[in-house]
């Protein structure tokens, strides 16, 4: 008997286009599991959304050696020079050790150095897996200034120029960036994402109010009318990370907690998150406030803190960062989405001058944009913890997302770049005075609102909306 069948044998009348986009994965769950489904169940699964966990972290944390980050950077050296040998002037590159003077040259390196020279000029130390050389960068062509003076260190570059012997004149620089082609997709039918980060569950100063509000609005029983047309249509909601606040995260923490052990916090935020709608799928990573390693990639919820999370039907936890693919039906190929809590966004807030210039960490739009260039969430170093991988760099943009979702510095702000929609998370809880000393301007309470079809981003303020009422 076909699934058709089975449903109408039951009474329930199925839109054919709803069975039509299921995708394989939700087809078989549908053939093992019908007979086992409540008629709400059933009509619960074939409204709910797809989401398929394309890349999650899961490797053994094991001893690491120096020759882990030798292999750590050469494969980053690797995986981001094949991006950048798509390019046509950079599909054949030199490499460094055969550079002969008097020649013109493409060559890919990671940036191992940088200096600038006191007539102004730029030098960029460059290094691949066969040696280094240096790259001057011309005081007399602004172009290569104003890009040379935002170029990070451990970035993978490509130049071309001539050769000078133990030095490069640039002409060019190329960073391995977003294809100029790449597609603003659009699902054919009305549904919305929504997103949230850093709700720091267990600080005293918790937003109850306001996350009351958000529920009872995603059951249709708050907000405007038209905010409630808009919660009808939610299949998907992402969470970038920083779900408690807690313990021993900074001195002092103690005073700001109203609950004090984790296990509790994360009960307390699984209680709040059981009440969201179970048509809605969540998927969720960790932040930097999370039980557990802060070194990057961080695992998904370690299952002693998580039971109470887990247990429930619609969530999907994956590792910071993350690749996820949602709404993929039979005829649409579905979002990607690249999940990352955002912990580096501090060093390049404060780091690359042109975005320091137009507020620093206050201008995660400018950060996401300029970590897309790069195809790397956090290139220097320094930048952030990180576990050496000698078999691939976990934090290389790979694939380009359709859309790129992050939080940590509790601003929220959206741009579309290339194709790619960035959103920053807002947060649950009110300025703290280290983020006042730190310059940062945070903006809490709010929630992105994505028209899957349109691709149109709306801010809703439920502080706003709370005081309207
Ligand atoms: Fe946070
Ligand atoms: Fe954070």
């Amino acid at each position: 008997m076909t699934i058709i069948e089975k449903l109408l044998q039951r009474d329930i009348l199925v839109d054919p286009s709803l069975f039509e986009n299921l995708n394989d994965q939700q087809r078989k769950q549908l053939e093992t599991g019908i007979d086992e489904f409540t008629d709400e169940e059933l009509e619960a699964f074939l409204n709910r959304g797809s989401v398929e966990i394309l890349w999650s972290y899961t490797k053994k944390p094991a001893k690491r050696s120096y020759q882990d980050f030798v292999g750590h950077f050469n494969r980053r050296l690797e995986q981001i020079g094949g991006i950048l040998r798509q390019r046509q002037e950079l599909s054949a590159p030199q490499s460094i050790a055969r550079l002969k003077a008097d020649q013109r040259v493409a060559i890919i390196g990671i940036v191992w150095e940088k200096r600038e020279t006191k007539n102004g000029h730029i030098i960029l130390e460059l290094e691949d897996q066969t040696g280094r050389i240096n790259v001057l960068l011309s005081k007399n062509k602004q172009e290569l200034i104003d890009q040379g003076k935002d170029i990070m260190l451990d970035e993978v570059i490509g130049i071309s120029g001539q050769c000078g012997g133990d030095i490069v004149f640039a002409d060019n620089i190329y960073f391995p960036d977003v294809p100029v082609t790449h597609e603003l997709k659009k699902s054919p039918d009305d549904t919305f994402a929504i997103f949230m980060s850093d709700l720091h569950f267990g600080n005293k100063d918790f937003f109850y109010k306001e996350f009351d509000f958000f529920i009872k609005w995603l059951h249709g029983k708050a907000g405007s009318d038209a905010h409630k047309q808009v919660a009808k249509k939610v299949k998907y909601l992402f969470i970038a990370g920083d779900l408690i606040e807690g313990v021993g995260i900074y001195p002092g923490q103690e005073n700001d907690l109203s609950i004090k052990d984790v296990k509790e916090q994360y009960n307390e935020f699984a209680r709040h998150i059981a009440q969201i709608p179970s048509h809605i799928q969540i998927v969720m990573c960790p932040g930097n406030h999370e039980a557990g390693r802060l070194a990057e990639p961080q695992f998904n919820l370690y299952n002693d803190f998580a039971e109470e999370i887990l247990a429930l039907p619609n969530i999907h936890f994956v590792s910071n960062p993350s690749y996820v693919r949602i709404h993929r039906s039979k005829n649409f190929p579905g979002f990607s989405v690249l999940l990352y809590h955002g912990y580096s966004f501090i060093y390049y807030g404060n780091q690359v001058p042109s975005i320091f210039e137009k507020g620093g960490v206050n201008r995660p739009d400018l950060i996401m944009k300029y970590l897309l260039t790069r195809r790397h969430l956090a290139p220097t170093h320094t930048s952030n913890l990180y576990i050496p991988d000698p078999i691939e760099d976990p934090l290389v943009i790979r694939d380009v997302p359709d859309f790129f979702i992050s939080g940590h510095t509790h601003h929220a702000v959206h741009d579309t770049y290339r194709g790619v929609t960035m959103i920053n998370c807002s947060c649950w809880v009110p300025m703290t005075d280290y983020q006042r000393a730190s310059g940062l301007t945070v903006n809490p309470g709010k929630v992105p609102l994505v028209n899957l079809q349109t691709r149109q981003v709306k801010m809703m303020s439920l502080r706003k909306e709370e005081e309207d009422e």
